[in-house]
C-alpha cells in the first residue's frame, strides 16, 4: 500500500490500520466486552416514533452537558405507522419490522429533555420541515457552544448525496422544559473528496457521515471525525500484507475483502467557529475487514485518545466476523498511531443469542455507554421478535490502558450529564 505522504504529499500521519489479524481476536459473548441481555419487555420512549442513534448535547471537550438543570438529548427518529395502510400486511396486522427498516429514508433531527437524565420528554424537531437542504436528517453532534445557549449542530444532510453540514440555533429554558429556537439556515460544509475519501461515484454504498468535532486537549485546535470509505472504485482495492497483519498459517486467503473499506476520518478547522473545514487523511482504515466504521467520537482519558465507532456483523469482509456493537482503539496522540482495544477492537458487542438487540453505541467520557433497541427476541427459537426503537439501559464501562470491562447497567436511557450550564 502506497503511504499517505506518497499519495497525498505532506500529511501529518499514517493511517493507523484495522488488520484482519486483529479482527481474528475477536471473540463474541466474552462477558467483559458484552451487553447484558435486553428484556423483551422493555419500555418505548414514545409510541408515536421510533428513535435510533442518540446525541446527547455536549461542549467541545467530549463533556455531556445539562443546561439550567435540563439534560438535553438529540435522537434520529422517524414517526411510527401503526395505522397507515401502507403498512398492513394482508392479515391486517401492523408490520412493524418493515415500517422499522424504512426509518433511514425519513430520519429526522428531534430533541428531548429531562431533569433526571433518563425519562425522556419530547420537544419536538429540530429544524422545520423544508429547513434541511435533503431528505434525511442522518447523524452528527449537537454542541453546546456558551452560556448564552447557542448550540451548533453537526449533522449529516443525505440524499442527494451526503453532505456534512451544520445549523446554529439556540437552547431556551424554562422551569417547565426545554426548547431549541433559530435552527434555520443549514451551511453546507464538505463532501467526500473521491482522493482520501470515497465518493457515490466510486461506490454507490459509500459512507461518508456522522461528524464528531472537538477539541484537541493537546494542541487546544478544533478537529472533527466522520465516517468514510478509503477512496477509489468499489472492486480496486488491495488487501497486502499491511492489511491482513500477522495471521497464522492457514488465513491468508482474503476472499472477496477487497469490498470492505471503511475508515475513521479525520478535518480540522481553519477557522475558530468551524465554518471552514480540511480534509486529512483517514485516522484509521479497516481495508479487508470492515465496511462500516460509523460514528466514530473520542473519550479523552490518561492522556490518551481512545477512538470509538460503531460496527456491524453484516458489514465484515470475508473470513472475519464479530458482533454488532462498538469498537475501539488507543493512542498517545492524536494522530496515532492507533492499537484495538481488547486486543481485537471489539468493546461492547450484543450478545449472539440477541445479535440485533442495541447498536449505535456511543461512550461516554463518564464510562456510561448508550445505545438503542433494534430489536429483542421474543421466543427460544429467535423467529418472532419486538422491535424497540426506542432507548436501550444504559452500560457502565472501564477503561483501563489497552482493556475495557463492563462493570454495570443503568436504566433505560440512562444519560447523566458531567456538567451544568447556567444561561446568561
Ligand atoms: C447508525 C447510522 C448512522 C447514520 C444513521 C442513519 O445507526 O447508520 O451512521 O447516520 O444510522 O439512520
Amino acid at each position: 500500500m502506497k503511504s499517505n505522504t506518497e499519495k497525498f504529499g505532506k500529511t501529518p500521519h499514517q493511517s493507523s490500520l484495522w488488520t484482519r489479524a486483529d479482527a481474528l481476536k475477536v471473540r463474541a459473548d466474552d462477558p467483559t466486552t458484552t451487553q447484558p441481555l435486553v428484556s423483551a419487555d422493555f419500555p418505548v420512549l414514545s409510541n408515536e416514533v421510533f428513535i435510533w442513534d442518540t446525541m446527547p448535547l455536549r461542549d467541545l471537550d467530549g463533556n455531556v452537558t445539562s443546561v439550567d438543570g435540563w439534560s438535553v438529548i438529540f435522537t434520529l427518529t422517524a414517526d411510527r405507522h401503526p395505522n397507515d395502510p401502507e403498512y398492513i400486511d394482508e392479515n391486517g396486522n401492523y408490520d412493524i419490522t418493515r415500517d422499522w427498516n424504512d426509518r433511514h429514508g425519513r430520519a429526522k433531527m428531534y430533541y428531548w429533555f429531562s431533569r433526571t437524565g433518563k425519562d425522556w420528554k419530547l420537544g419536538g424537531r429540530v429544524m422545520a420541515e423544508g429547513v434541511s437542504p435533503t431528505a434525511r436528517e442522518w447523524a452528527g453532534t449537537p454542541i453546546l457552544l456558551n452560556d448564552q445557549g447557542e448550540v451548533d449542530l453537526y449533522y449529516t444532510a443525505v440524499t442527494p448525496g451526503a453532505t456534512i453540514v451544520k445549523v446554529r440555533g439556540r437552547v431556551v429554558t424554562t422551569e417547565h422544559g426545554v426548547s431549541m429556537v433559530g435552527f434555520e439556515k443549514v451551511k453546507p460544509l464538505f463532501e467526500a473528496d473521491g482522493k482520501m475519501y470515497q465518493t457515490e461515484a466510486q461506490n454507490s454504498f459509500w459512507g461518508f457521515r456522522d461528524p464528531w468535532p472537538f477539541r484537541d486537549p493537546k494542541d487546544g485546535k478544533l478537529y472533527m471525525l466522520f465516517e468514510g470509505n478509503v477512496a477509489g472504485e468499489r472492486g480496486s482495492h488491495k488487501v497486502g500484507e499491511a492489511e491482513i497483519g500477522d495471521v497464522p498459517p492457514g488465513y491468508e486467503n482474503v476472499g472477496n475483502s477487497r469490498f470492505q473499506t471503511a475508515c475513521v476520518g479525520i478535518a480540522v478547522a481553519r477557522d475558530a467557529d468551524g465554518d471552514d473545514w480540511e480534509m486529512l487523511p483517514p485516522l484509521l482504515t479497516a481495508v479487508g475487514v470492515n465496511d462500516q466504521t460509523e460514528r466514530p467520537h473520542f473519550v479523552f482519558q490518561d492522556g490518551k485518545y481512545y477512538l470509538f465507532t460503531i460496527s456491524h456483523t453484516f458489514t465484515y469482509a470475508d473470513g472475519v466476523t464479530g458482533p454488532d456493537g462498538v469498537y475501539g482503539f488507543v493512542a498517545d496522540s492524536l494522530f496515532g498511531p492507533y492499537v484495538p482495544l481488547n486486543g481485537s477492537g471489539l468493546v461492547l458487542g450484543n450478545p449472539s443469542s440477541q445479535p440485533f438487540q442495541t447498536y449505535s453505541h456511543y461512550v461516554m467520557p463518564n464510562g456510561l455507554v448508550t445505545s438503542f433497541i433494534d430489536s429483542v427476541p421474543t421466543d427460544a427459537t429467535g423467529t418472532q421478535i419486538r422491535i424497540g426503537g426506542t432507548e436501550a439501559p444504559t452500560v457502565g464501562m472501564k477503561i483501563k490502558g489497552q482493556q475495557t470491562f463492563v462493570v454495570a447497567e443503568y436504566d433505560y436511557g440512562y444519560i447523566p450529564p458531567m456538567l451544568d450550564v447556567t444561561l446568561k
